[in-house]
């Protein structure tokens, strides 16, 4: 568990965090029998030979069209998929991946590497995880302890930033199956939403549900997903943002599934392809556990419409208190931007058609 992320006051989120992490299915490294990750970012095949700047030509860059906040640090990501292999589409929302994918994260404040994360699926029923933590010139980039490193950078001021332990990655890549996050189809989709909250921009040689059909590396796909790709399906583009959000920042440990199911929201990408408007329903006047301060106990919502203030759903994304933040790792710094998107969404809630 982790103290330094979650702080000793959240005593309820830490029991349940630990319960959550060390569910038996996790790629729990040594009892699997996994190789360590590689002790150098250059070992891991991210770069060509001798360089920690150029790109190998095989590891493709993709970028989710709703992306994880990360206390503003921007975050090119890559996959390689060894040649003549592919991706198992066959269940849309839950992608197979072939033994030796690969997939980079590389966190950047300004032109500064901050850190590079790996996920390896290194044989068939295991990832390796690993993160890298630059020098500050930027020419080494060494795999962190396997407890991660308190304090690397200053984000903002008295807020610094630590390299999550290994177990910190799998509270969130590991609620199902574990898997990536982001490559998946509804966040590939070439469907893509222009009003996605800090959306980042499209690069020419990006993946897309498209692209991986065209090349034939998606196999067992529905014939028409590149026609009719993954949307979130809403009467209306402000609904389809806030969830789009919600999915990414919240769904991955928001799921359904685990100790948490009955606790906060359920956000799946299939239920959200299938019908948004009645995701958004079921956030709408439902209790909580955890309680709002001045509100009788018992009457605590997690979206109430009209009001933000009294949206435990808003007041905990708002909250970087250890006790009641949202989520309760991996920023330190809250989303203003999309506390305020979320707010103005809350606060008009049922929106018009648009
Ligand atoms: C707070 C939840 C959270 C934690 C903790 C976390 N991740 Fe992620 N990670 C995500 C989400 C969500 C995405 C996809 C969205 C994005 O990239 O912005 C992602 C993306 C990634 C990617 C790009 C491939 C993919 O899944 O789309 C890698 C690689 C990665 N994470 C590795 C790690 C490693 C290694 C750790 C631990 C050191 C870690 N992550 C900790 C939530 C998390
Ligand atoms: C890393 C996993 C994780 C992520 C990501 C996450 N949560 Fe949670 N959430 C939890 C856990 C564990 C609990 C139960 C303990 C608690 O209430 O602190 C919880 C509880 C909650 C509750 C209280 C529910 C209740 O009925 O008492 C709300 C509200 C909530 N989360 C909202 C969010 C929102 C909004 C996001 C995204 C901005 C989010 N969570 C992201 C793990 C997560």
């Amino acid at each position: 568990m982790n103290r330094r992320v979650l702080g000793s006051a959240g005593a309820l989120a830490a029991i349940l965090f630990v319960s959550i992490a060390h569910q038996v299915n996790r790629p729990v490294l040594a009892a699997h029998g996994l190789p360590e990750p590689p002790a150098l970012l250059a070992d891991t095949g991210l770069y060509v030979d001798g360089s920690l700047t150029v790109v190998r030509p095989g590891n493709r860059s993709f970028v989710p069209q709703y992306p994880l906040w990360s206390d503003g640090l921007s975050k090119p990501r890559w996959i390689y998929l060894p040649p003549g292999t592919t991706i198992d589409g066959n269940d849309e929302h839950d992608w197979k991946f072939p033994v030796g994918t690969k997939l980079w994260k590389q966190f950047s404040l300004k032109d500064r590497k901050v850190e590079t994360r790996l996920l390896w699926k290194a044989s068939a029923d295991g990832w390796v995880t690993g993160s890298y933590l630059w020098n500050e010139a930027g020419t080494e980039a060494v795999l962190a302890p396997a407890e991660g490193v308190p304090d690397v950078l200053e984000v903002a001021p008295g807020r610094r930033i630590s390299i999550p332990s290994r177990t910190d990655c799998t509270a969130c890549h590991g609620t199902k199956p574990p898997a990536p996050l982001g490559f998946n189809a509804l966040q590939l989709s070439s469907d893509r939403d222009p009003n996605a909250i800090h959306g980042e921009k499209l690069g020419p040689d990006a993946l897309t549900v498209v692209q991986l059909s065209t090349e034939r590396l998606l196999a067992h796909a529905r014939p028409d997903l590149a026609q009719n790709p993954p949307r979130i399906r809403t009467a209306n583009a402000d609904t389809r943002a806030a969830l789009g959000y919600l999915a990414a920042n919240c769904g991955v440990c928001h799921d359904g599934k685990g100790e948490i199911a009955a606790l906060g929201p359920t956000l799946r990408h299939r239920d959200l392809v299938a019908d948004g408007d009645a995701v958004a329903r079921s956030l709408i006047n439902q209790p909580t556990r955890w309680q709002l301060p001045g509100i009788p106990d018992g009457h605590t919502v997690l979206v109430k419409p009209g009001a933000p203030d009294g949206s435990a759903l808003l007041v905990r994304m708002r909250s970087r208190a250890p006790s009641s933040q949202m989520p309760p790792l991996g920023s330190v710094v809250r989303d203003q931007h999309a506390v305020e998107t979320l707010a103005r969404w809350i606060a008009s809630y049922p929106l018009k058609p648009r």
